[in-house]
């Protein structure tokens, strides 16, 4: 069954543009869980611009699915995955300059430095995903560091300016998820996704999550947290 992972990063983006204490990401979390969400997924960014430490510490105390923590392959990042011990990490690339993940991580260039990094990850009992571009050689890649999954990222199918184009882009993505499939990876993927454009992601064959943020939180500042995550399930399935 495909699953949906709630990023509640923009619940914090707001609280952090004041510096106070509202809204709480914490209590986000629970509305998306009552509404549905199958996971939550944060990202806790070296400039700590929105998840802060405390809301992965709490978070990880009172999510009841199961938390995803996005994060940099650094030594900071991995030190405090395994004190949390989220239910599994996700490996982003991160620059401070860019205002989201931009492109997948580059799991070849760095293959030594962050087959490491699973090593130690995964020793600890934390499932690994990579976010990468649905390229051969970094799906390839992935698959020797033996992570258990790969997050495809959706982003430049997100952006497809016409039809045809988003269809090359779905079709690279389907390609990506068979691939990895094959080696024994298991699929999720995401950024980007939109109420609009869930739909043909959602049938790709072996797709087991989708995380999505932006599109959902905008919505909930309109409509509210737990209309906003039922109807992403719903567009999940076509239904909307
Ligand atoms: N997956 C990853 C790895 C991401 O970095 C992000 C953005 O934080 C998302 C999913 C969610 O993207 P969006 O907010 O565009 O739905």
């Amino acid at each position: 069954m495909l699953t949906l992972g709630v990023n509640i990063d923009h619940v914090a983006t707001i609280r952090q543009a004041r510096r106070t204490v509202e809204p709480d990401p914490v209590a986000a979390a629970v509305l998306a869980e009552l509404a549905g969400a199958d996971g939550i997924t944060v990202h806790l960014r070296e400039d700590r611009r929105h998840i802060q430490d405390r809301d992965v510490r709490l978070l990880r105390q009172t999510v009841r699915t199961h938390l995803n923590l996005e994060m940099a392959p650094t030594e900071e990042m991995v030190n405090i995955a395994l004190e949390i011990k989220p239910d599994y990490v996700t490996l982003v690339p991160e620059k401070r300059e860019e205002v989201t993940t931009e492109g997948g991580i580059d799991i070849v260039s760095n293959f030594d430095r962050f087959s490491e990094v699973v090593k130690q990850l995964q020793g600890a009992g934390i499932p690994v995903s990579w976010f990468i571009d649905a390229e051969e050689t970094q799906i390839e890649a992935a698959a020797k560091t033996e992570a258990k999954f790969i997050e495809l990222h959706t982003g430049k199918y997100a952006e497809a300016k016409d039809e045809a184009s988003k269809q090359q882009e779905l079709t690279i993505l389907t390609k990506g998820a068979e691939q990895a499939i094959a080696t024994g990876l298991r699929v999720n993927a995401g950024h980007g996704l939109t109420y609009w454009n869930v739909y043909p992601v959602a049938c790709i064959p072996g797709m087991e999550e989708l995380n999505i943020g932006h599109t959902i939180i905008s919505r909930a500042v309109l409509v509210g947290m737990k209309r906003a995550v039922r109807e992403m399930k719903l567009a999940m399935k076509g239904e909307v």
